[in-house]
């Protein structure tokens, strides 16, 4: 083997058994030195006569985590991987793959061909290569539908969701479950073994797939899940064709050649790089650039929430859901008695799904104690205030909790665009003050974005990133500069709706456009869900006057139309329904409100709509990444993926902006610019990145925090 192969193969004998161990931490994918050293040590074990059978092991907490994901788009070494497990499938000795952790992708499909698979209880198995725009490129699709039958083998394709032991051994994927030893446990499963003639081969298994043949149900079913849970997606497909081949073709190598065919496909496919980019976006947006990797993390074994509503209600699931005791607290003893039945019927209602069992739920339930008084606090090691926005009120309570908690609780708030600093101002432990913004259902959504104020501690905020791991969301870093991130982008996006509104198109061209783009909701939607309501009171309360881009709901909400809390907005709702029904009263309104204003109705195309949507966000995206608001381009992808509903198979709105060239970026927007000269001025960084032909990601690194707009000088408009 050559130096430059990355990762390795240890092998070792026991008796008359030879032991293959993966070595590529810290997860064990298959990269070039792991290809090589399997083929190598495969072909070793079957030339050693003293040896009887083999095991396939990993090293450390991972079996094997898949094909290495960072080689896919770039040409590789070592053996491709197809072969490698053509060797393993052909070896005249036995083989049993011992999972001893996560089997996921090709790790799967490793397992797939040996001959036997046992695992430890904590075994993983699934095929999430969907998630990344792929399939199941090394037999997946061709093998998991013999051992588990094409319905189930579609819905854990299609999904990429993992099972645990206990479900792979039900379902027939494990043969068995280590109690003890998984090592010593394989070498007794394969001694038993050793004197048979033959050992079986999953490409041999024809039963279940024989039996679907001729009825469509299988696939018709899997093509509605396609389309309910992966909407625009490409690799979907190409699954549901793979495992109609697996069902249809009666040589399974045909089936092979198949997959092989679709997998280039997807290969090729934009939306495989865009997803790949949201896979390492994810990772790298979770590393704080100037905090050194060693920085001590707090233990976080318990934790407050201040507030029983809505927002402190999915935080305090989150946090249970991870196994963290949870405190909450409310002044007032019927929020708090609402607040703990609404978690409860949440719990109930996924039991009800099948999503936990009635057992789990009293347990997680059980972590979360309602309290009404601040001095139950004062053990925990972070608290989350939760209650609604108003500066006021959160300096009073961080002030209390300053007083009853202990020096080295960690104060978080859950503030959407409030002033960090004016937190930690009122407290004895600013640098113990982080913003921790999650995004509604916060049971739900996978966004939490972790806002660094200018004296939060490297230690509070790698301690807070590292929690947002542990319960399961996507954290980004972001300055403490209004708006955030997310929000701040958000505010061009519906800015330029609005204007959209006034120059001639109406809600539902806009939102069908922007869906169709890929947006899990257009804006007009979004802001009816929202309600209209909200920006005209407190303009109203201020005695300020409407801009331009507010007169049309302004005018909405002078008529009653507040959105969907009284079924009229943009559109009309019937009866305890989300579903949008057209409002054809309003068009009255949009014409008299633009000719008021000015403004010549036109004809407008949908992809002027998208262009400038979209453009809008990247705009503001790039200031903000000039300011170093946000770390890196990656990571406001990340944000828009995870809480606003861009579609992850477009990557993102700056890596959209990438694939489309900067340059083009910049010829749209000069277009553009003559409607509105002051909103389509690129962002310096912008022009920088296009001049030199560059994309966001070649952006330079911001290494002093820039002097940010304060939040008094603000002006979120558009949300
Ligand atoms: N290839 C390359 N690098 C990988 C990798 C892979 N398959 N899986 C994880 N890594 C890297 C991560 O990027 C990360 O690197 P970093 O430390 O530099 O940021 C490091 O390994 C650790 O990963 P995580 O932070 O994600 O570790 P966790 O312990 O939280 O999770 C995991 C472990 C569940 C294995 C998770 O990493 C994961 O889901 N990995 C991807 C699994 C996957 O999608 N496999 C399919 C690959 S495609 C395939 O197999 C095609 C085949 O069909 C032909």
């Amino acid at each position: 083997m050559t130096n430059e192969l990355k990762g390795k193969v240890n092998y070792s004998v026991n008796g008359n058994i030879a032991i293959l161990e993966v070595d590529n931490p810290p997860v064990n994918p298959l990269s070039s030195g792991v290809r090589a050293g399997l083929a190598e040590f495969i072909e070793k074990a079957n030339s050693d006569d003293s040896i009887k059978g083999i095991i396939l092991t990993g090293a450390g907490r991972s079996f094997i985590a898949g094909a290495d994901i960072s080689e896919f788009g770039k040409s590789f070494d070592g053996p491709d991987l197809n072969s490698t497990l053509r060797d393993i499938e052909f070896s005249n000795k036995p083989v049993i793959a011992a999972i001893n952790g996560t089997a996921l992708g090709g790790g799967l499909e490793t397992a797939l061909v040996c001959n036997y698979r046992m695992g430890t209880n904590k075994a993983i198995v699934g095929l999430p290569e969907v998630n990344l725009g792929l399939l199941p490129g090394a037999g997946g699709t061709q093998r998991l539908p013999r051992l588990v039958g094409p319905s189930q083998a579609l819905k854990m394709m299609l999904s990429g969701a993992p099972l645990s032991a206990e479900k792979a051994l039900t379902s027939g994927i494990l043969d068995a479950i280590s109690g003890n030893s998984l090592i010593e446990d394989a070498i007794e499963f394969l001694q038993d073994k050793i004197e048979l003639s033959e050992h079986p081969k999953v490409r041999d298994k024809n039963e279940k797939v024989l039996e679907a043949r001729g009825s469509e149900n299988v696939l018709t079913e899997a093509k509605a899940l396609a389309a309910k849970t992966r909407r625009g997606q490409f690799a979907p497909g190409q699954i549901i064709a793979c495992v109609e081949a697996a069902i249809n073709e009666d040589d399974f190598d045909a089936g092979l050649k198949k997959e092989s065919e679709y997998f280039l496909e997807c290969l090729m496919n934009p939306q495989r790089e865009a997803m790949i980019h949201i896979f390492f976006g994810e990772r790298a947006a979770s590393k704080i650039s100037d905090i050194p990797k060693d920085t001590p993390l707090m233990s976080i074994n318990s934790a407050g929430i201040v507030g029983s509503g809505t927002m402190g209600g999915g935080i305090a699931m989150n946090l249970a859901n991870a196994g963290i005791p949870v405190l909450v607290l409310d002044q007032d003893e019927k929020n708090l008695e609402r607040g703990m039945g609404v978690i409860e019927k949440n719990y109930q209602m996924m039991v009800d799904r099948g999503r936990m069992s009635q057992e789990q739920k009293e347990k997680v339930f059980g972590l979360i104690t309602p309290t009404l008084s601040y001095e139950d606090l004062a053990k925990v090691d972070i608290v989350v205030e939760a209650v609604y926005e108003n500066l006021e009120l959160k300096q009073e309570i961080f002030k209390t909790l300053d007083s009853v908690t202990n020096n080295n609780t960690i104060l978080a708030s859950n503030t959407s665009g409030l002033d960090i600093d004016a937190l930690a101002s009122v407290t004895n432990r600013p640098g113990k003050v982080v913003g921790t913004h999650f995004f509604s259902p916060a049971n739900v959504m996978r966004l939490l974005e972790v806002v660094r104020g200018k004296d939060s501690s490297d230690e509070t905020m790698a301690t807070v990133m590292s929690l947002g791991k542990k319960i399961g969301k996507a954290a980004v870093v972001s300055l403490n500069a209004p708006g955030f991130i997310g929000n701040r982008m958000l505010a061009g996006y519906t800015y330029q709706a609005n204007m959209l509104l006034l120059e001639g198109a109406l809600p539902s061209q806009v939102d069908n456009a922007l869906e169709s783009f890929g947006m899990s909701m257009g804006p007009f939607r979004m802001m009816d869900l929202v309600g209209l309501d909200l920006g005209w009171r407190a303009r109203k309360l201020a005695n300020l006057e409407t801009p331009l881009v507010n007169k049309i709901s302004a005018e909405l909400c002078e008529r009653d139309r507040f959105g969907q809390k009284n079924s009229k907005g943009f559109y009309n709702y019937s009866e305890g329904s989300r579903a949008p029904n057209p409002a054809p009263e309003n068009e009255e309104i949009y014409k008299e409100v633009s000719e008021k204003n000015n403004i010549q109705r036109r004809e407008i195309s949908d992809q002027e709509i998208i262009d400038r949507c979209i453009l809008g966000l990247v705009n503001e995206g790039a200031k903000i990444l000039e300011e170093g608001v946000a770390q890196r381009s990656g990571d406001m992808d990340i944000v828009y993926i995870n809480g606003y509903g861009f579609p992850i198979w477009r990557g993102g709105p700056m890596f959209y902006a990438n694939q489309l060239g900067l340059e083009e970026v910049i010829k749209k927007m000069n277009v553009f610019s003559e409607l509105d000269k002051e909103f389509w001025k690129p962002a310096p960084l912008l022009q920088k990145l296009a001049d030199q032909s560059a994309t966001f990601g070649e952006a330079p690194a911001v290494n002093e925090r820039a002097e940010l707009l304060s939040f008094e000088q603000a002006n979120m408009g558009g949300v």
